[in-house]
């Protein structure tokens, strides 16, 4: 039914689109006034370590789909003339403020009037993008891998193009929390797909292997999400979107080479943290003596209960 090679190469993937419009009241009430994706690991916010996956995937054109109360999202990506001031004043280091800002107009930022959904808010981007395959990244899946996770999508993109999801395996209790593959076939790490389910309950899930936060899409998406109906959860899901385009177009499943924290719950965020401290130079050693003593401590707690 789908092919694991397309005849001639796609076009390249110029454009990342970054759905930012939730509401984040998973993590209430740290989301009150600030977006979750401006969540801190260690000391970059979520949405930063997306950009930069995006831009190490050779992204030019960053799209966010915004919604109210993400003004701190555009404000983190923007010159803050007043800090670079008091901080030179001071005689500090202003690097940190730098080093991510994007070349003039090269983000752009759209807004989601009201939370309809992921297949909604990616088709808020239908105009900015156009008609090239595009990449989107949601920021609450922290990947961590070299080459980064799009980047390998992208490579594995020019053989196979279509629609192109991240998936990983994800324990059979919690296929409720993702779109979830039917497999037709699978290549190394290529899975190529004959249905794509959203959130389905464990007895009914068609496999284990769970989408993650990356996709690369053809920009026929669009088309198909205009006629989509409300799914699971009343919103407008890209995962039948998705569904929707198979046998039209190749479908595929990539297994990346990257480990993935949810920073969409609690405990993986926290896990998260650690993690990225981990891999640091500055914090790995300080790091890991502190964790170790919690660890240490928490062990007596629990032998002594
Ligand atoms: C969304 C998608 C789901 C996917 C998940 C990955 O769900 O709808 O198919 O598996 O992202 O994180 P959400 O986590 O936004 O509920």
């Amino acid at each position: 039914m789908t092919s694991l090679v397309v005849a001639v190469p796609p076009k390249p993937v110029r454009k990342a689109v970054f759905p930012v419009g939730g509401l984040g009241t998973r993590f209430l009430p740290a989301t009150k006034s600030q977006p979750k994706e401006m969540l801190p690991v260690v000391d970059k916010p979520l949405i930063h370590y997306a950009v930069d996956e995006a831009r190490a995937a050779g992204i030019e054109q960053f799209i966010f789909i915004t919604g109210r109360g993400k003004a701190a999202i555009a404000d983190h990506f923007d010159i803050s003339y007043e800090l670079q001031h008091q901080l030179s004043t001071r005689g500090k280091d202003v690097a940190a403020l730098a080093g991510h800002l994007p070349d003039p107009g090269q983000f752009c930022f759209t807004r989601q009037q009201e939370p309809l959904g992921l297949g909604h808010a990616v088709w808020c981007a239908r105009h900015l993008v156009g008609d090239e395959p595009f990449a989107v990244l949601l920021a609450d899946d922290l990947m961590m891998g070299d080459p980064p996770c799009l980047r390998q999508m992208v490579d594995a993109y020019r053989t196979v193009g279509g629609n192109l999801v991240c998936v990983e395996d994800v324990p059979r209790a919690y296929t409720s929390r993702y779109g979830i593959l039917d497999i037709d076939k699978e290549t190394g790490n290529l899975v190529s797909a004959k249905g794509i389910v959203e959130k389905p309950q464990p007895e009914k899930a068609p496999s284990t292997l769970g989408v993650i936060g990356r996709y690369i899409l053809h920009p026929d998406i669009f088309r198909v999400l205009e006629k989509v109906e409300r799914g699971a959860g009343g919103e407008i899901q890209l995962t039948d979107g998705l569904s929707a385009m198979i046998g039209k177009v190749p479908f595929h499943g990539l297994r990346c080479d990257s480990r993935r924290f949810d920073c969409g719950d609690k405990a993986g965020f926290v896990v998260a943290n650690a993690a990225f401290a981990l891999q640091r130079d500055d914090l790995r050693d300080e790091v890991r003596r502190q964790l170790q003593d919690l660890l240490d401590d928490a062990s007596e707690q629990f032998s002594g209960a």
